[in-house]
């Protein structure tokens, strides 16, 4: 097995070495990076018909820009180096597409392995190059390629692991194993005594009777002549552990082999023996069985006996297989408690210096039957122990009862997480130091996208407070919290959520995920869920939950996926439709959450938390997101070459905007609804506010931010739409003020206050309500710093930043702001400084992209580009002054502009 391996090995190396020798000749200086297929390196399991392929291209020259490409797939690598193309070759295609580039060749076959690359020729000086060799592979692309059982254990044991084993033999030397594996709610998989894979919490969660996601891993370098296969599967969010597995073996002779779920008979339970995601995990490291892990059967005498029992078929959970393909859930760091305090004898409570999403591992030497508790909590009594009440139900506690093994024991959980910055420590059999104990950030692993830095270190703090809690949320869905009894998809937060998650990190593949899960959601009258994967909340979903359309927008905007629009246009319409099914004279008056959670003062005293806003008419609410829905359906059924629904949803818009100022205008007031800051900055976000109507609404809204002391009103909704909409219309400074505010209510009063995550109110409380303290859907002052301060924006007409914009917003308060975002064409950054009245602007443009880049400037005259004056410019093109802003088109490149600015 390992001999035909390293031959494969060798031939790939080779055509690696070829193919890197041939680049430095030709084309010293182009390069050809992160090709992907649908958005991911080197996947395996991938269950598309019709994969999109992208590739980043740039050069150390300015100005590049694809002219044609062709790409290969074959289905072998020496055929490949060929340049033989024999499962597809697109041809030479005259065009600058690198993202979204769509097989069209013969139909992929399930479980096998592709290898494929891109030559592409550059538009301005005849140069060209070749990739890299990158490879996919597909998982079981039908449903009919399943042929396991689902096997559980009919008792279903709440909150029991469930530990299913399997010995078998290989007599002949295996050159591939594939493991497909559905384990639910989470699995892990061992075989010959080692974790298959770094994978955690997997797989995915979903509606399990829409769909099931599993894993594929590569086990050829796990197997021996005698294996034993060890799968522990635990309730998760599914609740009662299910299994279905498998494996498919190919040996050297050619033959092949299939084991599943239905050959494994064996099942138990074991040392894991109670977990649960809300309450955590006890763990009894006696009840461990090391001959478990012996690729014998003759340990097992007898089915059944005291400890094994068989395994029987059991009802399947509904749903379709689906190939997991977003990111899995990961330990993506690792570090020591920052602090540790004895608070009474033997009770240690840890402080890991910030709030955040894992657990905890644990190193000790005790007596057998030693038991430790670790009790998680986000915040802390005076008197130094853990308060866990705002967790409400969720016990939040870890058990470990010790083996007494005199080399010292470790351990960590497996299938619970916990949202936490304290643990409470109670047991240790020794005096315990920090190094014993190891904190582990567990989240979907997406990968980092942006990073932003200023003058003003409270911004920064602000920025990291974001960061930070958008991570502690990402566990195969986008949770509200991960501490409480909750951790659901809710679908009013993700409206103001999605942009400054895509600004932070790579949801090219997370998202189309979520999507998935929210159309799972959806009924035959259109109506879709308040939370996703539908866990609890109304259905009709509050009409706030414009995410659904906003996933789907985002994805093609930021990403240039169409296939997303394409997949969920019914859906998408249908939500709309329902909406409109539901208004009297164009009004939408149903409504639940609105602008949710706005400072405590505004909120109806009461009821619902006091989190519903007493200003702000839920009815004003709902009717602007009807306006936005429709407008945002048309945009996308333009995209899609449908004119005639563009401009029947065109006209709803219309229509709703007329109905919505008819009904909510105050002429008297200048302004909507109750005039307040919620009512104000919507109706401009949404563009309802038109012509007079937006100086007078805009008016009013600084008025009232200045009569506020420059703090906002605003809850979890508007607040994104006021920062926004200020800094748009000429306040930016009202804006800054606004986010760099350190007095209640504001972001800097939360971390005055010790907050390392966001609040879910503007309050500091604890208690057994609602007051989770990491919660992002307060978080829209993050994608604000990206979109603004930066002004790093996406252009839907030319979306996955074929061009872009760049058009930052200096307040007069700050000195500097600089920062990057990781497109998927490659690095974009904006960085400005001022001294005296002259602005420093540093951009830089990914190759194969343009961007229209506004240089602040207050006298166009003596503006410079890379210090000449800017009609010199080899590159940079002129356009035209618009306002402040002197706008160019910008190749790809890095540019140091130069003007002169002064506020
Ligand atoms: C969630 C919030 C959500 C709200 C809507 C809460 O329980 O944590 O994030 O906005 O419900 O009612």
């Amino acid at each position: 097995m390992k001999r035909i391996k390293e031959v494969r090995l060798l031939v790939l190396s080779i055509v690696v070495l070829v193919a890197t020798v041939y680049q430095a000749w030709g084309t010293a200086n182009l390069r050809l990076t992160n090709l992907k297929v649908e958005y991911a390196d080197h996947p395996i399991g991938l269950m598309v018909e019709n994969p999109q392929f992208s590739w980043e291209f740039d050069s150390d020259r300015r100005n590049v820009k694809q002219q044609a490409y062709r790409v290969l797939v074959a289905d072998s690598p020496e055929k490949l180096a060929r340049s033989e193309g024999n499962i597809w070759d697109s041809g030479v295609v005259q065009s600058n597409r690198s993202v979204g580039v769509r097989y069209d060749g013969s139909a992929l076959q399930s479980s096998h392995t592709y290898y494929w690359k891109v030559k592409i020729w550059e538009a301005h000086d005849n140069d060209s190059i070749e990739s890299d060799v990158a490879v996919f592979e597909t998982a079981l692309m039908g449903q009919s390629d399943w042929q396991a059982d689902w096997t559980g254990f009919p008792f279903g044991w709440v909150g029991k692991v469930l530990y299913f084993r399997h010995v078998f033999h290989c007599p002949i030397a295996v050159t591939s194993a594939k493991v497909y594996l559905a384990g639910i709610g989470y699995h892990e998989l061992s075989i010959n005594g080692k974790k298959v894979g770094k994978n955690v919490l997997d797989p995915a969660t979903s509606d399990y009777a829409r769909r099931v996601y599993y894993t594929t891993f590569d086990v050829s370098d796990f197997l021996a002549q005698d294996n034993v296969l060890l799968i522990s599967v635990a309730p998760g969010w599914y609740g009662m552990p299910k299994l279905r597995m498998q494996m498919e073996l190919t040996f050297a002779d050619g033959t092949t082999r299939r084991i599943t779920s239905s050959d494994i008979r064996h099942v138990t339970t074991g040392p894991t023996v109670r977990s649960g995601i809300l309450d955590g995990e006890y763990y009894d490291a006696r009840l461990e069985q090391e001959n478990w892990l012996l690729p014998t059967d003759t340990i097992i005498k007898g089915l059944p006996n005291e400890t094994w029992g068989y395994a029987p078929f059991v009802e399947p959970p509904g749903g379709k297989m689906v190939s997991q393909h977003l990111e899995p859930i990961q330990v993506v760091e690792e570090f020591h408690p920052v602090r540790m305090e004895e608070t009474s004898p033997g009770v240690y409570v840890l402080d890991v210096g910030q709030n955040m999403a894992g657990w905890m591992h644990l190193n000790v030497l005790g007596k057998r039957g030693d038991v430790i508790t670790m009790k998680f909590a986000e915040t802390v009594y005076p008197d130094g122990t853990v308060n866990q009440e705002n967790l409400r139900t969720a016990e939040a506690t870890d058990t470990y009862v010790l083996k007494g093994d005199p080399a010292g024991e470790e351990w960590e959980p497996s299938f619970t997480y916990h949202g936490f910055r304290y643990v409470q420590v109670e047991g240790y059999p020794t005096q315990p130091t920090l190094s014993d104990f190891t904190i582990k950030r567990v989240r979907s692993a997406v990968a980092d996208a942006g990073q932003f830095n200023s003058s003003n270190e409270l911004l920064n703090s602000i920025w990291l407070m974001v960061k930070r809690t958008e991570a502690s949320n990402l566990h195969s869905i986008p949770t509200d919290c991960p501490q409480r009894d909750e951790r659901m998809g809710w679908m009013n937060d993700m409206t103001v959520r999605i942009e400054q998650a895509i600004y932070n990190y790579d949801m090219s593949r997370f998202y189309p995920k979520y999507l998935v899960d929210v159309a799972d959601t959806q009924d035959e009258f259109g109506r879709i869920t308040c939370t996703a994967p539908y866990r609890y909340g109304a259905r009709p979903a509050d009409p706030v939950s414009a995410s659904y359309l906003l996933l789907a927008l985002k994805s093609y905007e930021y990403y240039g996926n169409k296939d997303v629009l394409d997949q969920h246009y019914d859906g998408l319409k249908a939500w709309v439709d329902y909406l409109n099914s539901r208004t009297n004279a164009g009004i939408l008056e149903y409504s639940y959450y609105g602008d949710w959670s706005p400072p405590a003062e505004f909120g109806v005293a009461g009821a619902g938390y006091g989190a519903i806003s007493k200003s702000t008419p839920g009815a004003l609410v709902s009717t602007g997101f009807l306006y936005h829905s429709a407008d945002m359906l048309a945009k996308i059924a333009s995209i899609l070459g449908k004119q005639q629904d563009a401009a029947a949803y065109q006209t709803l818009a219309l229509k709703t905007g007329e109905a919505f100022n008819s009904r909510f205008w105050d002429e008297e007031a200048g302004g909507y609804g109750t005039n307040n800051q919620a009512c104000n900055s919507l109706a401009l976000s949404f563009g309802l506010a038109q012509n007079e109507r937006k100086a007078r609404t805009l008016e009013s809204l600084v008025n009232d931010v200045k009569k506020q002391g420059y703090h906002l009103t605003t809850g979890n909704i508007c607040t994104k739409y006021l920062l926004e909409v200020l800094t748009e219309n000429g306040y930016v400074d009202v804006a800054y003020k606004i986010a760099t505010q350190t007095t209640y209510p504001s972001w800097g009063y939360m971390i005055e206050n010790g907050a390392t995550t966001l609040w879910e109110r503007w309050e500091y409380e604890t208690g057994g309500s609602m007051n989770s303290h990491n919660h992002p859907m307060m978080g829209s002052v993050g994608s604000w710093l990206y979109k603004y301060l930066l002004g790093i924006i996406p252009m839907i007409d030319k979306p996955g930043f074929e061009a872009f914009i760049i058009k930052p917003y200096i307040p007069s308060g700050l000195q500097t702001s600089e920062g990057t975002y990781q497109s998927i064409r490659g690095e974009v950054k904006s960085a400005w400084h001022k001294t005296g009245n002259r602005l420093q602007f540093e951009v830089k443009i990914p190759g194969n992209s343009v961007a229209t880049v506004y240089v602040p400037t207050t006298k166009e005259q003596d503006l410079l580009v890379d210090g000449k004056p800017f009609r010199k410019h080899e590159y940079v093109n002129y356009q035209r002054q618009e306002g402040d802003f002197a706008v160019f088109s910008v190749p790809s490149g890095d540019y140091r502009f130069e003007s002169t600015w002064t506020n």
